[in-house]
């Protein structure tokens, strides 16, 4: 059809095959003139051709920056598609100031984190680590010692999407859950209308029995959890983070876990990934896993069909379901 527009395909080689299997690619192309040229460089002789005529560039991980001299490359562009989380990796201001629509598959991104904090939550209500560690030692815990999920408090860092995602789970556990929240972004009655308790962040320390953190890596959220936060944590406590690896101080919270006095459920460090042989690594109170939380291996097709769906909104001038927009940047992942 001639009046198919343009579409670039802008990422790495090998996240290309994850993010559109044959199927969505069919999509893709039944909805698109899709150039053949993969772009990963825009200053690339070889990129010229297709930034020329390009309408959407359908981006992800491993996508190029998109500046001043990339948009001039392309100045047909109206929509960038991102099939994938961040798009602050990329994206840069100039973009939203040429009036191009920005869409991100964060929704699609954040399912599986909720999924992996949730199992995370569990274990660490149930002090699952500490309790393994203690036993890798010849120790058990007494049936009066051990500690169940009922009523445990957990204090959620970050009315994000996933931090929505993950009191929404919390909510419907059977567990009775108390959930506190804190977020300066959030008012009292929209953390109620949650089915959370707003609290401020040293108090959410202080009284909860496990700790989950979803904030973005902000200029202000750096440290959050700094040295005199994570000591105001409660003995036998737990700390998940599954957001970024900057809002937890790494040195405090390795002295803190080599105590024993909490445990650790980490996908995320600073820095990242830490040096082989980080003491962190060793302590058997605290389980790192390599930023696997969000879609990997099966689960990224999910973005790639997010970012499908917003190319065929975007081709029928409806509103785009991942829209990012420039005035939310200061305060979003
Ligand atoms: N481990 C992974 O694989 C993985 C995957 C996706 C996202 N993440 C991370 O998860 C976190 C949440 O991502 P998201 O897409 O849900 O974020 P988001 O963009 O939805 O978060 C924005 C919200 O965070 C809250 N917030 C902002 N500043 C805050 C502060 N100082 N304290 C508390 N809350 C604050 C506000 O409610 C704001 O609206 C981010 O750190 C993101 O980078 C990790």
């Amino acid at each position: 059809m001639a009046d198919r527009p343009k579409l670039v395909l802008a990422m790495a080689p090998d996240v290309l095959a994850l993010v559109l299997p044959p199927a969505l690619r069919a999509r893709l192309d039944a909805l698109a003139d899709v150039h053949p040229v993969l772009v990963t460089d825009t200053a690339e002789p070889a990129a010229a051709a297709p930034l020329a005529d390009a309408q959407v560039l359908l981006t992800g991980w491993g996508a190029p920056v998109l500046d001043t001299a990339a948009l001039a490359r392309a100045p047909r562009l109206a929509a960038v598609v991102h099939a994938a989380g961040t798009v602050k990796g990329h994206v840069r201001p100039e973009v939203f100031a040429r009036g191009i629509a920005v869409s991100s598959a964060a929704d699609a991104n954040a399912a599986p984190v909720v999924d992996y904090t949730m199992a995370a939550v569990w274990f660490a209500a149930r002090r699952a680590l500490g309790t393994a560690a203690d036993y890798v030692a010849g120790r058990q815990p007494a049936l009066t010692e051990r500690r169940g999920a009922d009523g445990a408090v957990i204090g959620v860092i970050g009315a994000s999407r996933i931090g929505r995602g993950v009191i929404a789970r919390l909510r419907a556990a059977p567990t009775g859950f108390r959930i506190l929240l804190a977020d300066p972004y959030v008012t009292p009655a929209e953390a109620a209308a949650l089915g959370a308790t707003l609290t401020d962040l040293d108090d959410l320390c202080r009284g909860s029995d496990v700790v989950t953190v979803h904030a973005p890596d902000l200029p202000e959220t750096r440290h959050l959890l700094d040295a005199r936060r994570l000591g105001l944590l409660r003995d036998g406590a737990a700390l998940v983070n599954t957001a970024r690896g900057s809002l937890v101080d790494t040195d405090a919270l390795t002295r803190e876990c080599a105590t024993g006095r909490i445990d650790a459920y980490l996908d995320v460090t600073e820095p990242e990934p830490l040096p082989r042989g980080h003491r962190l690594l060793a302590l058997r109170n605290v389980l790192i896993t390599p930023h696997i939380a969000g879609a990997q291996g099966t689960e990224v097709q999910r973005l790639g069909r997010h970012a499908v769906d917003d190319v065929e909104r975007w081709i029928r001038g409806e509103p785009l379901l991942g829209a990012v927009h420039a005035a939310d940047l200061a305060r979003i992942a």
